[in-house]
Formats: C-alpha cells, structure tokens, sequence
C-alpha cells in the first residue's frame, strides 16, 4: 500500500438543468463530505472538488422545455444549487462550473494533445439524425429501448436502468426526444478514442483493486470481458466546448470528454499547487460517484488519462447505487423528489436530520429506500431520544449540580480505552467507504453515555455519594466532547453545537484527541444548554407526503408524459382534507407576460372581496388579452408564493386534457367570491 501524502476527492460534477434533490446528496456528495472532513478532521492535506456540468444534451432538452437559453438555464441551477449545497453544509473547497472560460481553455488542450499524439481515430459513421428538427441526435436526443435490460426510456448513451453505457444504434426503436419521429440515419465524421487499445492496460489498472466495492468492479469486470470498442469524444451540436482543430466546425466535444476534465481544472483554480495533486503518486484521487457514472470514471476518463499521460489514476471510486423516494424512483418530471433548497425552507436549523437519514439509508450496496416516515423517526427516536438526549442531560447536571463548571476530577481509564476503539473502529469503517456503519459506531458512543446515566444515576448519587456523581458526570462529558469529534463528518452543525455548549473550540481539536479524558478540564466553564434537536410531528411528515403528489392545478411546470386516460388516481384524502380548501369564483381584469419567463401569465383577478395577483403558467395556452374577463376557479386560501420576483396569491383551476388546459369556470356568469363546494 503506497503511503498517501494528500487527498484529491471528487464528487460528480451535478447537470445544472435542475435542482438538487435527495438522490443527489445520498449517491455522492454526502459521503464525499463525511469522507472529506474525516481527513480534515485528522490533518490531512486534501482538496475537495466539484461543481456543476453545463454542457450536454441534458441542459440543451432542459433549455428547450423552459424556452431559455442552454446558459441561462446552466447559469439559473448553478447558483441553485451551490446555494442547496452551502445550506446543508457540503464543504467544497471549490465549486466550479464547466462553461467557465478557463475549463473550455483546458479541455481543448486535452483533446488537442490527445489529437497531435494520433490518438484519436477519425471516422465516418451513420448516426441518428431527426429530418423535422434537422438536428443530428447526440445521446439523451436519442430514446429508445436498452437492449440489455428492455428499459423502454434508455438513452442514447447510456440506460440509468441497468447502467450500461450504450451507442445510440445499440437501441431498439429509437426516437427523437425532439420530435417522438423514428430518426434518418446520416453520414458524419468525429473522432473516436480508441478503447479497445486501451484494454489491457484498463485490465491491469482495474485488477489492482480487488478492494473496489463489489458494484463498482462488476460494472467494470463486465465492461471489459465484453471487450472494449472506440467510443466518439465529439458530438455534432452546437452547445458544446467547439473542437479545437480544423474541419470540426458545427462539432463539439462530448460532454463526457469534457465533464471529466472539468475536475482538474477546477483544482488549477483552487489551487497553483493543482500538479502535485494530479500527477505525484503519493497523492490519492477518489471519485464519488453514483452507480451511473462508473463506466465514465472507471474505464473511459482513466483511457483519456493514460493517452495523454503525466496523470496519476483514481486509487478508488465508490460508487453508491440509487436511493428512491417512497418505494418509488426519484423522478423529477413527476415531481417525486424531495428538493434539498425546498427541505432547507421547510426545516430551518435541521440541516443534520436531513444528513442523519441519508447517512443512515445511504445506498451503498444497493438500491435504498427514503420514506418521511423513517426520517421522522430517525429523528424522534435516534437524534432526540439517544444523542439529544445525552448531551441534554449532561450539560443540564452539570449546571445544576456545578453551576456548569466542571468539577474537579479525573478521567476514567476505562472510557479512554471505549473511546479509543470507537476512534478506531470508525476510522476504519470511514476508510472502507462505509459510511453506514461508521454512522452506526458514532450513536454507539451515545448510547454509551446514556447506559451510563441510567445505571449511575448521578442525579441520586449526588445526594449520597457526590464524589462519585462528580465522576459520572465527567466520564459523561468527556464523552460528548468526544462524541462532539466523531459526529462532525457526519452531523457537523451538531458538532458545532456541542462544542458551543461544552465551550470548546473547534480549531482546537483534531482526530488524534478522540480518546482524551481531559478535553474538558476541571474548573472550565460550560455554556447553558441548548435542545440540540426537536421532535418532529405527524403533521409536518403529513404535509410532506402530500406534496409529494403532483398538484393537478399547477400549471407552472407540464412535464406529465402520461396521457389523460392514464393518469394515476392520487391517494385518498380525508373530507377534512377536502374542506380545508377555500375555492371562489372570480374574474380575470388584467394579463401580462411575466419577463423572461415564457410560461407565466401575471394575472390580476377580481374575487368580490379583493382583487389578488396570481402567477400562472398558463402562458403557453393563452394569449393575455383573450382572457380578459374569463371567470375561473381559484384557491383562494393557498399560501402565497414568490414566483419569479412576483408573490403570487392563490392558484387557478385548470383541467388538463391530453397536455391541453381549459379553466374551470361556470356556465353562467356567476357573482365573484362565490364559494366552490
Ligand atoms: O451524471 C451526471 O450527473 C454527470 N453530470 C456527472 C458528471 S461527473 C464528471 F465526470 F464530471
Ligand atoms: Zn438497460
């Protein structure tokens, strides 16, 4: 085993076509940051790399859907989504952006060297060409069905289904994502990095990790027994890094040529050391990754780096699988996701129940499951119940007993020794990439402490015996001070919290000092006790479940594909439910284009008692002045929203029939404000 002198961790580059949601944080992001603060935590010399991947048929489909522009789009997520991240505290030392000039700067020096070294082979093909949008169909342009595992929504590159990495001709019955037409096949000429080439080194490269995780290496094992073959690095498109050589006009690189890339130049703007973590082989470089990145990180960025040469290669890429939402996928088109920017306004100051249950339920061998149900539960009966509890108590004594000042003892040999397996054992299940288990050790360590109290009981034991209550209830904070360094990778606004109240200083502690009995001395001062997690009712897990379902009557967003006929019936709702709602008739007086917003109509409608504004995506279906004085239905009690910089009050009811709206109004006028019931 080379001994490793610094860290580079990656996590995927996130598409900038949408916002972060669970799926995102628990395949890659949250166990790159456990695993980047456990290095921090024990001074190691590491960079933390993402950012977000803005070219690519992704972002171009998602520009389309929102009738802006590939960059406006790629600009609007970007900031989004390290917004998302910042509040749950994922701890990037640089997020970066791939249409950044620098990156394009990079990534045509990559490919250019790779060009003059006749790397590349250079080759016509056929490929998939849509006559009616006149648009060649690069990758997700292309769906049809994965010949491998008959996913009928597998793309042109690649099936998320069953994670194969495919050529658009490899489907059967492809589609135009543009037009649904079954594509032409046209002559064109690209250049293909020759993997096949590259097998026997890719052999021994991936040979010399038996200790991948099992879903990695079969993925890869797999890869390779197939044998491998030349795969296009440049893409007829116009949204894209141009490439960099003559005779390639109208050609740009394939996002997953320049992707990759996008790591290392992210690490020269970090830092102008960037070499010595790219190219020393006492530097260890892992990616995190979820299951359908792995034959990209694992074969095919690998070829690109062994062809130009210099670069060290990934030491581990521990893929996670995927986590689904309710027993069912995370699909962002029917909107089953729990949106991390929407979780953070809902649960202010609970960034860490959030971290807990996707730490808890990471995917990590195979598919998992996150249900509210669980998350409230998570939280009830782990965070309060065990780890809340414990520090609660303790400090709360504390001050009872000692007016919060630690009283004059010693430790207890035998909790140094509990506490030093513990720093091992964790240690080592963080090492591993197991960051479940890991997890698990760390409220193994509160339930210690709260074993303690419950069979000490100092609170009686201080009225006959003080000398040995004063012992218990150092063992216990000398505990938490510990807990307060194990929980940080996984928890660390609790960590923070708890050093707060135990007044320490964060800087000041390391991953060495877990075992210590002194960390809190004798006379020092502790600050009052704070609940560090509050119980989370059955209401608030209620309304998350509700929202979970697609509002028929939002028209902001109509992504449905599912024909009319074919729409699921939502789940049962109670009377109650039902008579929550305050529906009025009213009248549209005035319509408006929202600004760079092609779905939005701002209307301002007459419901007899007060004339409101309301945001409606409706846009599309209706000119402004043809609405001018059409009676709707409206929601009058909804909450209001900010769409677009406008606060939008209440929603109109729309029927939508096969992807078209018609208002739900009356047949005869009706007076406005009346009741719908
Ligand atoms: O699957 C994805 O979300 C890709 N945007 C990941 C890219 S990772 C890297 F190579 F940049
Ligand atoms: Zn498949």
């Amino acid at each position: 085993m080379p001994q490793f002198n610094r860290h580079l961790v990656t996590a995927a580059l996130t598409y900038a076509n949408g916002p972060l949601h669970i799926g995102h944080i628990a395949g890659c992001f949250l166990p790159a940051d456990i695993y980047v603060r456990y290095l921090r935590l024990q001074g190691r010399d590491v960079k933390f790399i993402s950012g977000t991947d803005e070219y690519g048929v992704p972002i171009t489909i998602s520009a389309e859907r929102e009738g802006i522009s590939p960059q406006a789009i790629a600009d609007k997520y970007h900031h989004q989504i390290k917004t998302s991240f910042d509040g749950l505290g994922i701890s990037f030392d640089i997020f970066s952006r791939t249409t950044n000039d620098k990156h394009r700067e990079v990534a045509k020096a990559f490919f250019k060297k790779l060009y003059d070294a006749k790397v590349f082979v250079e080759q016509e093909s056929e490929q998939f060409f849509d006559e009616k949008a006149n648009k060649f169909l690069a990758d997700r342009y292309i769906i049809g069905t994965c010949p491998n595992c008959a996913n009928e929504k597998a793309y042109g590159d690649q099936c998320e289904k069953c994670g194969s990495t495919l050529n658009a001709t490899d489907l059967i019955n492809p589609k135009s994502a543009i037009t649904n037409e079954t594509p032409i096949q046209k002559k064109t000429k690209n250049w293909y990095l020759p993997l096949d080439q590259y097998q026997k080194q890719l052999e021994d490269f991936i040979g010399a990790h038996p200790e991948w995780k099992t879903n990695v290496l079969g993925q890869c094992k797999s890869w390779l027994s197939q044998g491998l073959q030349a795969r296009a690095m440049t893409r007829d498109m116009e949204w894209g890094i141009p490439v960099p050589v003559d005779g390639a006009t109208g050609k740009v690189l394939y996002v997953w040529f320049d992707a990759p890339i996008g790591y290392i130049t992210a690490t020269q703007e970090l830092t102008s050391d960037w070499e010595k973590y790219w190219k020393q082989d006492d530097s260890k470089l892992v990616h995190f990754i979820g299951k359908d990145n792995i034959v990209f990180h694992c074969i095919i960025f690998p070829a690109m780096l062994m062809a130009h040469g210099g670069y060290i290669l990934p030491e581990n890429v521990p893929a996670n699988e995927f986590l689904n939402l309710e027993g069912d996928k995370i699909s962002t088109s029917r909107n089953w996701a729990v949106w991390v920017h929407e979780y953070l306004e809902e649960f202010p100051d609970q960034q860490d129940v959030l971290r807990y249950t996707l730490a808890a339920q990471m995917p990590e061998t195979k598919d998992n499951d996150f249900t509210w149900k669980d998350f409230q539960l998570k939280n009830n009966s782990e965070l309060v119940a065990i780890l809340g509890n414990l520090v609660n108590r303790v400090v709360v004594l504390m001050h009872k007993f000692y007016d919060g000042k630690v009283p004059e003892t010693k430790g207890c040999d035998e909790l140094e020794k509990i506490c030093g397996d513990f720093k091992n054992s964790i240690a080592k299940s963080i090492e591993e990439y197991k960051f479940r288990e890991a997890l698990m050790e760390v409220m193994n360590m509160a339930r210690h402490g709260n074993k303690l109290l419950t069979e000490k009981e100092p609170w009686k034991l201080f009225k006959t015996d003080p000398k040995e209550a004063g012992i218990v209830l150092y063992d216990c904070l000398q505990l938490i001070a510990n807990i307060a360094i194990t929980c940080e990778p996984f928890l660390p606004f609790t960590s923070a919290k708890i050093m707060k109240q135990i007044n320490l200083e964060r800087q000041k502690i390391s991953w060495s000092d877990i075992g210590r009995q002194d960390l809190v001395k004798p006379g020092h001062q502790l600050n009052p006790a704070e609940l560090l997690f509050s119980k989370i009712e059955d209401e608030a897990i209620e309304k998350q479940v509700a929202k979970l379902v697609k509002p028929a009557a939002t028209t902001l967003e109509i992504k449905e594909e599912k024909t009319t006929a074919t729409l699921a019936q939502k789940q049962e709702i109670s009377f109650d439910d039902f008579a929550k709602m305050d529906i009025r008739i009213g009248t549209i007086l005035e319509a408006s284009k929202v600004e760079k917003a092609d779905k939005l109509l701002k209307l301002k409608v007459d419901l007899g008692y007060e004339v409101r504004t309301i945001v409606s995506g409706i846009a599309e279906h209706f000119k402004p002045e043809d609405i001018i004085g059409q009676q709707v239905s409206v929601i009058a009690n909804l909450a209001p929203r900010k769409i677009r910089g406008e606060e939008s009050k209440g929603m109109i009811l729309m029927a939508e029939e096969n992807g078209k709206l018609k208002f739900m109004t009356t047949l005869d006028p009706i007076a406005n404000g009346s009741e719908v019931r």
